[in-house]
């Protein structure tokens, strides 16, 4: 069975086989293969809350979006065979092409899998009137959520001018615009989401400030990220190219003062910044599917392929721009990298968190805003 998926019109991944085991070639249909009946297991936090690492010995064994901007950001920057957004050169470093975005409406899909199939899990209620999507990539988290609210009007903004300009909902509109900048949104947000932004801010706090600042009283933040690199749950061989991967990262992106790792710091930082009912929910989800679980086998499958094909994307800019590489030794690498993310007996895992978290009520008592020491860069 083949997946069709009504939003991309893209062909999902062929469906699952049998009872226990994790099909081969690919990930299944959620509907072939559940993961798990929220209703019968305590609800979307108990999910959330119920991640645990533990090896499995028995291994899986094969069973307009560009409204007022000119034409000039369509044409975007080629480098090593990729290209890069115009608008605001150089500061985001993975790609926006076609094997990008592929790569991100897959990720939206193992992003929802791993959520019960739903776009979010803070309580915003159901009719959430105006919605912010920042960094929408696509737009395919933004035009999901404004098909199932279709009383919300959904904002999804971007560097790049990738969403759709004709096929969105009418309650979805796309901005092009840096989120680093002041907001100037003539509207106050009901919900405002980020996810897989972690690559995207120097100061990801000051970022959720002007989130706070440009939603309602009541209204909610939801920050959903890994926390790059890769974490292993036993040591990995000497050799594994997949450490040194991680290590070149760390470098690189330390080197440009955004690190890949900030995620850890989200809930505190919602904390400091004012925000009450914060919720920090730890996910951790193994890259091949090493660890028991008929759940984790399946979603590591996911994670899987999404990685393989977004290897090379995220390291191509960072490791030439920044470590000076050539494009060619990039891509032999990125192949090394690949087998070890593919190898069972490397028990590798991504870490990630779902946070979320309200703006106070006007005149409800709430901790005094705490200005941290430590820079979130
Ligand atoms: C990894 S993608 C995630 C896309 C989307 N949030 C999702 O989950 O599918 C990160 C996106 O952030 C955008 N981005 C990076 N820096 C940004 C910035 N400063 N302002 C707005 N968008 C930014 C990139 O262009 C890219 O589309």
């Amino acid at each position: 069975m083949t997946g069709d998926d009504s939003t991309t019109g893209k062909a999902a991944p062929a469906a699952a086989g049998g009872d226990d085991q994790v099909p081969q070639g690919g990930p299944a249909q959620q509907e072939m293969f559940p993961l798990t009946d929220v209703s019968r297991e305590g609800g979307i936090e108990a999910l959330l809350d119920s991640q645990m690492l533990e090896v499995d010995d028995r291994l899986w064994d094969g069973d307009s979006a560009v409204g007022g901007l000119t034409n000039v950001l369509y044409e975007h920057i080629q480098e090593n065979g990729r290209t890069y957004h115009r608008y605001k050169e150089g500061k985001y470093p993975l790609p926006n092409d076609e094997l990008e975005q592929d790569r991100l409406d897959f990720q939206h899909k193992l992003y929802r899998l791993s959520l019960d199939n739903r776009l979010y899990a803070a309580p915003i209620g159901d009719n959430p009137r105006n919605v912010l999507d920042v960094a929408t990539g696509t737009g395919i988290w933004a035009i999901e959520f404004a098909q199932e609210h279709p009383g919300s009007h959904v904002v999804g903004t971007d560097l790049s001018p990738i969403q759709p300009t004709c096929s969105a909902p009418s309650n979805v509109t796309f901005e092009i615009c840096d989120a680093e900048d002041e907001w100037s949104f003539p509207q106050k947000f009901d919900f405002v989401h980020m996810r897989a932004v972690v690559t995207c801010f120097r100061d990801p706090k000051a970022v959720f400030a002007q989130a706070r600042d440009a939603l309602q009283p009541g209204g909610y933040l939801q920050l959903r990220d890994p926390i790059m690199p890769f974490k292993f749950h036993t040591p990995p061989p000497e050799d594994c190219a997949l450490v040194r991967w991680n290590g070149l990262l760390r470098e690189a992106t330390a080197r440009i003062g955004r690190r890949w790792d900030n995620a850890q710091h989200y809930a505190r930082w919602l904390r400091e910044l004012g925000f009450v009912d914060v919720r920090e929910h730890e996910e951790a989800i193994p890259l091949s599917p090493w660890a028991k679980s008929r759940r984790l086998k399946y979603l590591s499958l996911w994670l899987q392929h999404d990685m393989v094909s977004g290897l090379e994307g995220m390291s191509m800019a960072l490791f030439t721009r920044v470590l000076g590489w050539e494009g060619a030794k990039v891509k032999e690498f990125v192949e090394e990298v690949k087998k070890d993310i593919c190898n069972p007996s490397i028990h590798a895992y991504g870490a990630g968190v779902l946070v979320w978290g309200r703006k106070p009520l006007e005149g409800e008592v709430m901790t005094e805003p705490k200005h941290s020491a430590e820079s979130s860069g």
